[in-house]
């Protein structure tokens, strides 16, 4: 099977969640990956985004295994700690909760892209793709709530950005996004969106590995939704 239309050398980070699995899946049946390698904690059983010696061993191992990168997908995340829900209000916030949560969602993968990046390609396309959730817009907050989520996704965002600009002076090629994935049907979402239409992950997949194809390094330091449409900051 081909539906790519550049070849990758293959990263997810999460490959054992929900999207990050279905991302992994497609990934390993098309012609066009060379390698696919899944980073998770069933592979890589040490692995943690809230320690950065683990991180900076895996990369390790990763550099072993692939000669470079030219497709990082990070698509690990949380909206709360298991056993407590996203906040309603203000009243709701516990600040060791959200200090995990803003280790998970946004200082664990900036300390990915710090570590992960010396391996991304640097004379052709390369892309990064960072998941994030268009809840983290500021400029699309209407409901309020999930202050932790939202917030932790907003400042992601800001480190993608960030990251973009410095990835783009050494790989002018280079493509870094935050990716909204749409609402999908996942461990993460189900308990929060029984009413609301949801996409399969292998359908979420699909269409992110799309957007993530056709994109140009003109592009980087977006953030995008799942067709590839624009979502403010
Ligand atoms: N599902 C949606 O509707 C939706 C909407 C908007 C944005 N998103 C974003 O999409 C991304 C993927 O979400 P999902 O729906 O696929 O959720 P998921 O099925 O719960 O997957 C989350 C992934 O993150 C990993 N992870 C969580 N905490 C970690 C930690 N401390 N160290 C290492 N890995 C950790 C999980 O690994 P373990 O299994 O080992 O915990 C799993 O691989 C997230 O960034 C989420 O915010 C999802």
């Amino acid at each position: 099977m081909q539906t790519l239309r550049y070849s990758y050398n293959a990263v997810v980070v999460g490959s054992n969640g929900g999207i990050g699995g279905a991302l992994f899946n497609a990934l390993k049946i098309d012609a066009r990956c060379n390698v696919v390698q899944g980073v998770d904690r069933i592979t890589f059983p040490q692995f943690e985004l809230a320690n950065e010696n683990s991180i900076v061993n895996v990369a390790e191992d990763l550099r072993a295994r692939v000669e470079c990168i030219d497709l990082l997908i990070v698509a690990t995340g949380i909206l709360s700690l298991s056993g407590s829900r996203p906040e309603k209000s203000l009243s709701a916030l516990d600040g060791e909760s959200m200090a995990q949560i803003f280790r998970v969602n946004a200082i664990g993968p900036a300390l990915l892209l710090k570590h992960f990046s010396p391996l991304i390609r640097k004379q052709s396309k390369a892309v990064v793709a960072v998941l994030s959730a268009r809840v983290g817009s500021i400029s699309d907050n209407r409901l309020g709530g999930w202050i932790s989520y939202r917030a932790s996704k907003a400042a992601l965002n800001q480190i993608v950005k960030t990251a973009s600009i410095e990835l783009a002076r050494s790989r002018p090629e280079s493509v870094c996004v935050a990716l909204h994935p749409g609402t999908v049907d996942t461990r993460l979402s189900r308990p929060f969106t029984s009413h609301r239409i949801k996409l399969e992950p292998a359908a979420a997949a699909t269409t992110l590995l799309n957007v993530i194809d056709h994109m140009t390094a003109a592009q980087t330091g977006t953030f995008l939704d799942y067709e590839g449409h624009s979502v403010g900051w």
